[in-house]
């Protein structure tokens, strides 16, 4: 592996201001795209320590390319400058974020929600119904074996849509930017179906995957079988209970086939209760149990998982 260290003033060949907020690994990989690309772009953080024109970031691409990048940051309840404004963060950490923002956030801003689970957007909407705003899920893997380290672990795709969207010509500057910045991605008139698809699979493999400490090829056994397909089947009866035509067969195919292609991976839950972290369960199970109360539907499956993750969480 061959550190390459590029220059953090690269001139930016496009107008628009971007912020990632956080140093996750997904915003590192974001911030490198970034830099590749020549866009102009900062990194919005919380820790003021963090906050230094030295601050560097190692990035470990598929190909164990290392690239050495130094990004400008910006404290996060500082941040001003800037047109979009991506949260590549977790599902409960969004709202506090934007609160800490909300007094510098202009209407024009364009807000894009990145990250597992549901819930946020109804969050968003509250605080700032009036900024255009983009719902996204990515299958992208990368983690951090080091603060400023991270690495990426799959090439993934990303689909968008738009919650509430700007001007014409705002929507096509800012699905380009998006569109270079996380290939291959797609873009749909309704976004949401796409997310509960993600979310099915996320509350199936990540709760199963952690309260049984196993990588997610291992939920394959016949003994996860009949849980698999009662969290699935109490989600497909809340899709269809909100119009989605969606059949349990499909929901439960989709699910089968990540399994098979991240067999060999920790799930993010796993590594989270692993790890002694806060987990999302609240926005994926939590808000499938919510969702189901909402509307009737029983969710016996998906309260029995978030209870078991949720007793895992208090262990810690
Ligand atoms: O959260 C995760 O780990 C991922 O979204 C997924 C798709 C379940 C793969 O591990």
């Amino acid at each position: 592996m061959v550190p390459l260290s590029l220059s953090s003033d690269t001139q930016s060949k496009n107008s628009l201001k971007i912020a990632i907020i956080g140093q996750g690994a997904i915003g590192g990989l974001l911030a490198s795209q970034c830099h590749n690309l020549g866009y102009n772009y900062q990194l919005l953080l919380r820790n003021k320590t963090l906050v230094k024109p030295n601050f560097s970031l190692q990035i470990e691409d598929i190909r164990q390319q290392v690239t050495q990048i130094q990004p400008k940051t910006c404290q996060i309840d500082q941040a001003k400058n800037f047109d979009l404004l991506i949260l590549p963060i977790k599902a409960y950490q969004v709202l506090a974020a934007l609160k800490s923002m909300q007094k510098n956030i202009q209407p024009h801003q364009v807000i894009v929600l990145l990250h597992n689970g549901m819930g946020t957007i109804e969050q968003v909407k509250q605080l700032l119904p009036d900024n255009p705003c983009v719902a996204a899920t990515t299958s992208y893997g990368a983690f951090k074996p080091a603060p400023a380290y991270v690495k990426q672990t799959g090439l993934g795709e990303t689909h968008l849509g738009w919650i509430n969207s700007p001007e014409p010509e705002q929507v096509e500057e800012i699905e380009k930017i998006l569109t270079n910045l996380l290939p291959p991605s797609s873009w749909h008139q309704d976004i949401t179906i796409a997310l509960w698809n993600k979310l099915t699979i996320n509350a199936v493999i990540n709760p199963l995957t952690a309260i049984h400490n196993i990588k997610n090829g291992e939920l394959n056994e016949r003994k996860y079988t009949g849980e698999i397909e009662k969290t699935c089947s109490e989600i497909c009866s809340i899709m269809q209970q909100l119009n989605y035509s969606v059949q349990l067969k499909d929901l439960l195919k989709r699910v089968n086939q990540v399994i098979e292609k991240t067999a060999n991976n920790y799930s993010s839950m796993h590594q989270d209760i692993y790890h002694g972290r806060k987990t999302e369960i609240e926005y994926i199970n939590g808000y499938v149990v919510q969702k189901g109360k909402e509307l009737g539907v029983g969710v016996k499956a998906n309260q029995e998982l978030f209870n078991q993750i949720k007793a895992l969480e208090k262990k810690q």
